[in-house]
């Protein structure tokens, strides 16, 4: 069903974890506005990741609900890990939409450990998903968008990308190594007519907030735990709330923001 807005009609994205929640969120506002989706997915679970990732089964009901909205969605598993998966999936997206405009690093994990309980492969886990992957993203995408001489880069940093955050070394680290990045490639391709820019969410509304409070054996709301640095309380952010921003800075209206962040973080960061 196509109506309304269309302003992304002629545009094309991909969206790494996008089988659900805020990546789900965000390649369904791009296509609700007429974009050509694709979403990739690891549908697996990983050893030390507290709470269960996407499966098959959702990344299917995902592309099924994309395709709803009138638009061509596509989607495949993909480990952003591995060089090869992502070198294989996003030439396999340039063919299907024959261009690519747009470009979400949304897929990231998180465990909460003491640094002294924190083993290599905890470490490896939450920064190679959350920062190689993100890189390994920017590599083999860059090469189209500088071909078109267009393209927009959002990178889904944190909170903890911009301040410490309690038995997060390793998120933390790799947060800010995002933010690192984004800058950097941010000055590599302006020339190319390509916007970088990241976006650091506070507590969003997800799926993983349960395995964490298990993990550190909560009793009480998740939400209410883990959101106590945010000033505006009693209200919870939303993936859409995080697509929202997303939008702004794939669209033209933002076409001078590069290499910044935007936080969607109730005012977390604030707080210094
Ligand atoms: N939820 C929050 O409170 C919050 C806060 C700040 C930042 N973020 C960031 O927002 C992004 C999305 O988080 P979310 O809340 O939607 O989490 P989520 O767990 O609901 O979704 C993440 C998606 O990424 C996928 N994924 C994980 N590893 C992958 C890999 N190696 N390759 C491909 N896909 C992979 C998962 O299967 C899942 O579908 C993450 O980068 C997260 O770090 C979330």
């Amino acid at each position: 069903m196509t109506a309304g807005n269309q302003e992304f009609k002629d545009k094309t994205a991909l969206i790494t974890g996008g089988a659900r929640n805020i990546g789900l969120a965000i390649a369904k506002d791009l296509a609700s506005k007429g974009a050509a989706v694709a979403i990739v997915d690891i549908c697996r679970d990983l050893e030390t990741i507290p709470y269960s990732l996407s499966t098959t089964d959702d990344l299917d009901k995902s592309i099924a609900e994309l395709t709803a909205l009138g638009v061509k969605a596509i989607g495949e598993t993909c480990d952003v890990r591995d060089e090869n998966q992502v070198r294989s999936a996003v030439a396999g997206v340039i063919k299907a939409f024959g261009h690519l405009d747009i470009l979400v690093n949304n897929a990231g994990v998180i465990s909460l450990f003491p640094i002294n309980e924190l083993s290599a492969s905890a470490w490896n886990e939450v920064l190679d998903v959350c920062l190689k992957g993100t890189f390994f993203c920017c590599k083999h995408v860059v090469p189209q968008m500088v071909k078109q001489r267009y393209g927009k880069i959002v990178n889904i940093s944190s909170v903890a990308g911009l301040r410490g955050l309690g038995l997060s070394v390793h998120y933390a680290a790799a947060k800010h190594g995002v933010i690192g990045l984004t800058k950097a490639l941010a000055m590599e391709v302006a020339d190319h007519n390509i916007n970088v820019n990241a976006v650091c969410p506070g507590t969003v509304e997800s799926p993983m907030l349960d395995g964490l409070a298990f993990q550190v054996d909560l009793d009480g709301d998740p939400y209410e735990h883990f959101s106590q640095g945010h000033l505006f309380r009693g209200r919870h952010i939303t993936p859409l709330d995080i697509a929202n921003a997303v939008r702004w800075l794939v669209s033209d209206q933002s076409r001078f923001l590069t290499g910044t962040v935007i936080s969607i973080d109730a005012g977390w960061s604030a707080r210094g």
